[in-house]
């Protein structure tokens, strides 16, 4: 399974990917955690500790090569994760997208591509999961860094610049032929907020597979630098969380989001 998150900035994508990918691994599974970000936040979102974090390279564009089909990678998924994967809490792997070094270095289209190739690969690596967190900017879907996403998912804020955010990638993503979309809204504060959702995504034709509220526990995590599990593992957010993982797992949000590319 390979779940991507993408959404307007502060949609709260990386506090999604990051809860998600746990409690993905606490149901037995290999969760690899893909940081595609230029500016990565997943590593202290995973609780992961941070000294390993940054004593751990960031995927090399060297890494990649061109298959017939595509971007690949040059060595073998499981070589990879043992040189550029850091363990986090629940041994998530996570590992993080090259990002700018110097200034003025130009595009990090190769960054990017090693990115795509890694979830490719990953495609073909047994009993793992793969949740990759997608910067704001639209420019994943441009350069096609989850392509090979079966799942991508929409984060929605209840307001209208995130969700002609989520309008415009929806209508980008129809284009990538292996993945299907869906929306979560996120911070959702009251029947008006879920109500503006479900009509958004009546329009637009795309499914709403999760409804998470607003929460202090979130910003309260933040604060103190920690996973918002570790700081509050029973807030409605994990709730809402577990019952997403639980409708991926059953089939029922690829079920509902498929013909609706
Ligand atoms: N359900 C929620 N309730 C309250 N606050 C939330 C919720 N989800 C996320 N937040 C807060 O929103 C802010 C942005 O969250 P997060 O970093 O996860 O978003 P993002 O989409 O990854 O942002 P970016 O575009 O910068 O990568 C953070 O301060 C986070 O604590
Ligand atoms: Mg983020």
């Amino acid at each position: 399974m390979r779940i991507a998150l993408a959404g307007k900035g502060g949609a709260g994508k990386t506090t999604i990917s990051a809860t998600l990918s746990r409690l993905l691994a606490r149901t037995g599974t290999r969760v690899v955690a893909i940081d595609a970000d230029t500016n990565p936040n997943l590593g202290p979102a995973l609780g992961a500790t941070q000294g390993p974090v940054d004593a751990t390279p960031y995927l090399p564009t060297t890494l990649v090569s061109r298959r017939f089909d595509g971007p690949a990678l040059s060595c073998t998924v499981d070589e990879a994760l043992a040189e550029y994967a850091t363990v986090a809490p629940d041994g998530v792997l996570l590992v993080r997208m090259g990002t700018p070094q110097h200034t003025g270095e130009g595009c990090l289209c190769s960054a990017h591509a090693t990115a795509s190739a890694l979830l490719s690969d990953l495609g073909r690596a047994p009993d793992t999961a793969t949740v990759m967190d997608l910067e704001a900017s639209p420019e994943h879907l441009s350069r096609g860094t989850a392509r090979h996403a079966e799942l991508l998912l929409l984060v929605a804020e209840p307001y209208f610049r995130s969700l002609e955010t989520v309008k415009r990638q929806a209508a980008l993503a129809a284009e990538l032929p292996e993945t299907r979309v869906a929306v979560v809204a996120n911070k959702v504060r009251d029947e008006g907020d879920a109500q503006a959702i479900d009509e958004f995504c009546e329009r637009i034709d795309r499914p709403c597979v999760a409804r998470i509220p607003w929460s202090d526990d979130v910003l309260e995590a933040d604060r103190r630098t920690a996973s918002l599990l570790d700081h509050a593992p029973g807030s409605a957010v994990v709730a809402a969380l577990e019952g997403l993982i639980e409708s991926v797992r059953t089939g029922h949000v690829g079920a509902l989001a498929t013909g609706r590319r």
